[in-house]
């Protein structure tokens, strides 16, 4: 969840890890701090609030050297105060630690080192570690971190620098990403590639267990046992301009903006214009051994698994169960060999779909995984990989993930239904050709955003906004109610709209705002005799809606026409209007619309 930056080399690391650490503001951002090494001295500099107060708190202090930690945190342990601000160090100030994960042992450790006569001032878990190394300190401080990784029970991404031992960083993985970026005469560390993608292209992923000494002129890796650990190079082929905003205001207007183009890059390489599909990238051989399948993701994902369910069932006709990691993991879920486990997510590093991989690997569940990012720890450990190449997404509300993730879903959808022969030929082949359709149709969507923003001027001041749909519009209604209350703070609630007179109807008051989103034919009508429902008690009514809704324009006070769609895949274009809703509306009641708060682009804490 934190971000997590290192450098050693010749260069300035304050620098170095300022603009890394701003880079992963995306990942926590309530403090920051960084260390440097410099003439055998450890330098401190930490404070509460975004990286802009650790930036002019630095250029008062003139904090440089070659050598250098730096951290943003999203607390878990203790408030987001300066104290609590990594980086933590012992008693003498000479072994300083940055951390992202939890140490859930902490307070046994705690109580153990007190006992010792170690004493602490901060409140967080983190702390443990540097008295830790202190206590098992001999000399040889990989050793010392060695023991100390010993001892902990939880999920970890360490770096430590100690004066004791100039001229190295090490560091050390469990359960949250770690990246070694390699340059000449110097090497970078880092949560999360764009951090320090603008001085490597050229990384080492590590894996769980792995510890790893880091000097300027060489990176020495052990895995778990102490064997050595040698890792093949990763190359990046994106650039640094793809995580930046560009001329855009914010990333997830960009991000938005850049959906045609991401999803026509999930398309490239698994379907042709001949309508053929590659059968080694769209994982045929996966479907070949399940007779049933799980879709298990969080957030975001879990709402494209939604979409995911229905294609897969409909097209290939293999019964689908779909559920929220947290709490697939705890449910014993029954699973076997034969159960296929699909897991999407963005980031491939949240911490309960990581926890869920696991757990089907140990029932022989085969794993599929669709993804965004290359090397993530849940495509590293899954049997079969769908990368979605949306590119970096850096807004914390996911919106070109998503879309990609519904493509990925989709082409998943059509690979299994041609192992499976459940659709025919023709049908099949004309769901292709919508899929092919679908960056257009995003494009068209995408002109609707000076109407939207109209409406977000309309309700921007509202506490309550209702979202409503059927079936697949469910699940976008899910995901736009999501976007809403990320990013605007205002209280949204989403009901499938058979279920409002069940309870939710008591809600609606004069003018309370109920958005519908209604994009299949054959169930519409049902949906606008809820809308009427609704209206009847004072609603203001939005519709987001098929142009063939003939109902749709007296019956909504503001109505968008979608462009036209089979029902299957329409939530792709659904969703884009709607996003472009939330972004307008956060915009206008000033709020931080890539950083809201509280939030966390990738949750690797339970
Ligand atoms: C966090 C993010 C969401 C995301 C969810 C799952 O909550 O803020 O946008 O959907 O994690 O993340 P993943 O990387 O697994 O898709």
């Amino acid at each position: 969840m934190c971000g997590i930056v290192g450098y050693i080399g010749d260069k300035n690391a304050t620098d170095i890890l300022l603009n890394g650490l701003e880079s992963l503001e995306y990942r926590g951002y309530d403090s920051a701090g960084i260390s440097v090494l410099s003439g055998g001295h450890i330098l401190l500099c930490k404070e509460r609030g975004r990286l802009s107060n650790l930036r002019e708190k630095v250029a008062a202090t003139d904090i440089s050297g070659n050598i250098g930690i730096g951290h943003t945190r999203w607390a878990t342990h203790g408030a987001p105060t300066q104290i609590n601000a990594h980086p933590h160090a012992n008693k003498a100030g000479d072994i300083v630690v940055v951390h992202n994960g939890i140490i859930e042992n902490y307070e046994v450790l705690r109580e153990e080192l007190k006992n010792e006569g170690y004493e602490f001032i901060s409140e967080t878990d983190t702390e443990v570690v540097p008295h830790l190394i202190d206590y098992y300190y001999n000399g040889d401080l990989r050793e010392a971190v060695t023991k100390t990784i010993s001892r902990l029970i939880g999920s970890y991404a360490l770096c430590v620098i100690s004066s004791r031992e100039d001229g190295k960083i090490v560091v050390a993985r469990e359960g949250s990403p770690l990246i070694i970026g390699l340059g000449k005469g110097e090497n970078f560390i880092a949560s999360d590639i764009p951090a320090v993608l603008s001085y490597t292209k050229d990384f080492y992923l590590l894996n769980d267990g792995d510890v790893a000494v880091i000097t300027e002129n060489s990176v020495d890796i052990t895995d778990k046992n102490g064997a050595p650990s040698p890792k093949d190079i990763y190359h990046v082929d994106y650039s640094a301009e793809d995580a930046t905003k560009g001329d855009y205001e914010h990333f997830m207007l960009k991000e938005i903006f850049e959906q045609p183009a991401a999803i026509k890059r999930t398309l490239i390489g698994r379907i042709d214009e001949n309508l053929q599909i590659d059968p080694v990238e769209m994982n045929k051989e996966f479907f070949e051994k399940v007779d049933r399948l799980y879709i298990v993701a969080c957030g975001t994902a879990y709402h494209a698994g939604l979409v995911g369910k229905r294609a897969i069932e409909t097209l290939a006709g293999i019964p689908v169960e779909v559920d929220l990691a947290s709490e697939f993991r705890y449910r014993g879920p029954l699973i076997s060999e034969k159960t296929g486990v699909i897991l999407i997510s963005q980031s491939g590093e949240t911490a309960d779909t990581l926890a869920a991989l696991r757990l089907a690997h140990t029932y022989g569940s085969p794993v599929l995984s669709i993804t965004n990012v290359v090397g993530s720890s849940v495509a590293r450990e899954s049997d079969y990989v769908f990368y979605t190449y949306a590119g970096p997404e850096i807004a914390v509300a996911s919106t070109k993930a998503y879309t990609t993730q519904l493509v990925a879903l989709y082409l998943t959808a059509v690979a299994a239904a041609e192992i499976t022969k459940k659709t025919p030929q023709n049908l099949l082949d004309f769901f292709k050709k919508e899929i092919l359709s679908l960056p257009e149709k995003v494009t068209e969507v995408l002109n609707l955003n000076d109407d939207v923003k109209k409406l977000a001027e309309r309700i921007y001041k509202e506490l309550d906004v209702y979202f409503l749909g059927r079936g697949l519009d469910y699940s976008v209604a899910l995901e736009a109610s999501l976007k809403m209350k990320e990013i605007s703070y205002i209280h949204s609630d989403t009901y499938a709209s058979g279920e409002i007179k069940h309870g939710p109807i008591a809600l609606i008051d004069d003018g309370t705002v109920t958005i519908a989103i209604i994009t299949d034919k054959q169930i519409s009508g049902k949906t606008l005799s809820n809308m009427k429902e609704v209206i009847a008690r004072g609603a203001f009514t939005v519709g987001f809606a098929s142009p063939d809704c003939e109902d749709c324009e007296k019956t909504f006070d503001v109505y968008f026409k979608l462009p036209k769609s089979s029902p299957l895949l329409a939530p792709v274009a659904a969703i884009v209007p709607l996003q472009l809703l939330a972004y307008h509306v956060s915009c206008l009641k000033g709020c931080d619309v890539d950083k809201p708060r509280n939030l966390a682009k990738s949750v690797t804490v339970e």
